[in-house]
């Protein structure tokens, strides 16, 4: 097997043309569902096939069933067999929100609040997002990608294979551009599916402190105009927080970016109930992430709603926030997300096991819940659901390949510790 490393940097990826994995221990796949978002019973599930085979063609699953019922090789050309015995196979993990693309650190900030300072007083003074801010503008774009790089990699060792990434940290148009940029040669890597969100409304950036009505202009007349016409969005995404953005200004942002044709998101109802969930739902949002603050009302009208509940363990877990009512959402029938925030001040990992770990034990989130939030409701929430995320004909070959045949719950209950999984990216072979 090829080590990880070597796959990376700016080679054109070579691609097997064709796997095929035999005698899987277990394959735990989506086959009964067609690929989409799932919720209520079909979450308590993954379903598994012991003993099976799975070919891929061209990066793409192109079909699995069991040993017993293998229609055998008839084309040997260019075909590369994997034998699995003892393993088991699953779909790779869909991070569907992330801030991957930073300049340095804010662990001076985490060292503060431990000393008792909150997120939102060292944000008063200063801090916080437009610390990042500060740093992010005076990178080269260049410095950046390097600097996200080696968090790309990261997330994918430990099984990611698929990611969103926010803008967010430049907050005017040069800044904001050059982070996209970044995010679009991520892309271009064409190692795992990457998908771009705009979240210019991330804070009022300090030289428009005194004029916020002025930012919201810039952000919906040039910022997001602009962005656009280069392409370089997928989403348009809101920090809706007292001393951020209100609900009526998310309203407005979401808006303009639907003219443009960018699906919405937004940071909801994390430090104090503000109204994010409401104007996800009326905006037809995508996902709407965080939910610490969420309330029965809000649970209803994301229940009439298509926007995905997104939980993010990891952000309330290092700024030690109330916890949102996730179980509640779940047994609502919602078809709750998981995802990393992997970002500088609230969310410093990627790490998807680990997520799963804390959507268990802090939320109690069954461990096939934490997988399928992980994963087929993780692409929804990115709109990848038809390419990433379960196992099904058609799909990108995202796997992770593990010893043993594990079971669901292996992942959040090994809380902490190293995947130890093969990865299989677009049909290509690495080890972790
Ligand atoms: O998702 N809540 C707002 N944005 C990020 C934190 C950003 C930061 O502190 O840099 C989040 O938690
Ligand atoms: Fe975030």
């Amino acid at each position: 097997m090829m080590g990880i490393n070597r796959r990376f940097g700016n080679q054109i990826p070579h691609i097997v043309m064709r796997l095929l994995l035999k005698n899987i221990s277990r394959l735990y796949s989506t086959y009964q569902h067609p690929p989409g978002i799932i919720s209520g019973e079909a979450m308590r599930q993954v379903p598994a096939l012991d003993d099976a085979w799975l070919a891929c063609d061209n990066g793409l699953i192109a079909d699995f069933g069991t040993m017993a019922e293998f229609p055998g090789i008839s084309d040997w050309k260019d075909l590369k067999v994997m034998d699995c015995s003892g393993k088991s196979v699953f779909p790779a993990f869909a991070d569907s929100h992330t801030h991957i693309v930073y300049a340095g650190n804010r662990e001076q900030e985490f060292a503060d609040r431990l000393k008792g300072l909150s997120y939102e007083e060292i944000a008063a003074r200063g801090g916080g997002i437009i610390n990042s801010a500060k740093k992010l503008r005076e990178c080269t774009e260049n410095d950046l990608f390097d600097q996200a790089l080696v968090r790309f990699h990261e997330i994918i060792r430990q099984g990611t294979g698929a990611v969103e990434i926010k803008s967010g940290y430049g907050l005017n148009l040069e800044s904001e551009l050059k982070m996209l940029r970044v995010v679009r040669r991520l892309r271009d890597l064409n190692i795992i599916p990457v998908k771009a969100t705009f979240l210019g409304a991330h804070a009022i950036p300090p030289e428009f402190a005194a004029n916020r009505a002025g930012y919201l202009d810039e952000l919906t007349e040039r910022m997001l105009p602009a962005i656009a016409e280069e392409g370089l969005a997928d989403f348009v995404d809101v920090f809706c927080e007292k001393n951020y953005f209100t609900s009526a200004e998310t309203t407005r942002i979401l808006e303009a970016g639907a003219k443009l044709g960018l699906r919405g998101k937004v940071h909801a109802e994390q430090l104090s109930h503000s109204g994010g969930i409401r104007a996800a739902v009326k905006a037809g949002a995508i996902s709407a992430d965080h939910l610490e603050f969420c309330d029965a009302a809000d649970i209803s009208a994301l229940k009439a709603s298509g926007t995905i509940p997104t939980i993010l363990p990891g952000a309330a877990f290092f700024l030690d926030l109330q916890r949102p009512p996730a179980r509640s959402m779940l047994d609502a029938g919602l078809p709750v997300a998981l995802a990393s925030d992997y970002n500088p001040g609230s969310s410093p990992t990627g790490n998807m096991k680990l997520m799963m770990s804390m959507a268990c034990v802090m939320y109690r989130f069954t461990p096939e819940e934490a997988f399928n939030a992980a994963t087929i409701n993780g692409a929804a929430a990115m709109d990848l659901q038809g390419s990433v995320g379960s196992v099904a004909p058609g799909m990108l070959a995202n796997l992770m390949i593990c010893d043993g045949p594990v079971s669901l719950a292996s992942f959040p209950y090994r809380f902490g510790s190293e995947l130890r999984a093969d990865l299989l990216l677009k049909g290509e072979l690495f080890s972790s």
